[in-house]
């Protein structure tokens, strides 16, 4: 049997055989014109599985003119948060009250540019994370638990603290982009499955071979 189902809602079922109800798949309970969601790309938070999207990016509205793209096999702890570029309010000015939103006629800061927030694959995202506007995040990062991410995060990087920073590089450069080049989330899962050893040990020797 696979190890993974991608149309599953819950994909964790424990071991005494109860199905782990915090953990869902964000692409089967999202539905929501300003995200993208990968496959196998999972959060875990309390709660019902379809206010995941509210939780997750509070300020993307479905008017908003910005996206939410998560890419595969992302994992996101509880209490980690999207603010988009919508959450932003005027600060040209001599106010940053938000004069315009309240009437339906008024409504919109249309000349206010907004940014894509985007997630790659395989990205790990600790507890308790807030991910700013427009923030892109390379594959294979891992964002420290509790960061505030304000810039973008290179692929492969550990980030951390506020304003988070790079803790440090998980591999060198060439391996990097050796790993970009192979994309494992792009194969097919039995293929993923059967190449698991090379992937859980960092063989990428196996890798290139599969
Ligand atoms: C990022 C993380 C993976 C690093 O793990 P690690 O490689 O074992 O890191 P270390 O504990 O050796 O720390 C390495 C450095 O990162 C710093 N660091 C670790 N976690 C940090 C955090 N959350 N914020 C800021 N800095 C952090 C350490 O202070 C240390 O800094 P130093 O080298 O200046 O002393 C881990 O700290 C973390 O945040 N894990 C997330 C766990 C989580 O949220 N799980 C939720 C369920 S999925």
């Amino acid at each position: 049997m696979p190890l993974l189902d991608a149309n599953a809602t819950h994909p964790i079922t424990l071991p005494d055989g109860t199905v782990y109800r915090d953990t869902v798949y964000l692409k089967a309970v999202v539905d929501h014109p300003r995200m993208e969601i990968g496959d196998y790309s999972y959060f875990t938070h309390s709660g019902k599985p379809e206010d995941r999207a509210q939780v997750l990016a509070p300020y993307l509205g479905h008017a908003c003119r910005e996206r939410l793209v998560i890419g595969k096999f992302v994992q996101i702890a509880r209490g980690s948060y999207f603010i988009t570029s919508s959450a932003n309010h005027p600060m040209a000015g001599f106010t940053t009250y938000p004069f315009r939103i309240f009437k339906p006629e008024t409504f919109g800061y249309k000349d206010l540019p907004v940014k894509d927030t985007v997630v790659g694959h395989d990205v790990w995202i600790g507890h308790g994370a807030t991910i700013m506007p427009g923030v892109h995040i390379g594959s294979g990062a891992i964002v420290a638990a509790a960061s505030v991410v304000v810039r973008d995060v290179p692929p492969y990087a550990i980030v951390g603290g506020n304003p988070a920073g790079i803790i440090r590089m998980r591999y060198s450069i060439e391996t990097i982009n050796e790993l970009l080049d192979i994309a494992w989330w792009d194969w097919p899962l039995d293929k993923i499955e059967a190449n698991l050893g090379a992937l859980e040990s960092g063989d990428l020797e196996a890798l290139k071979m599969a």
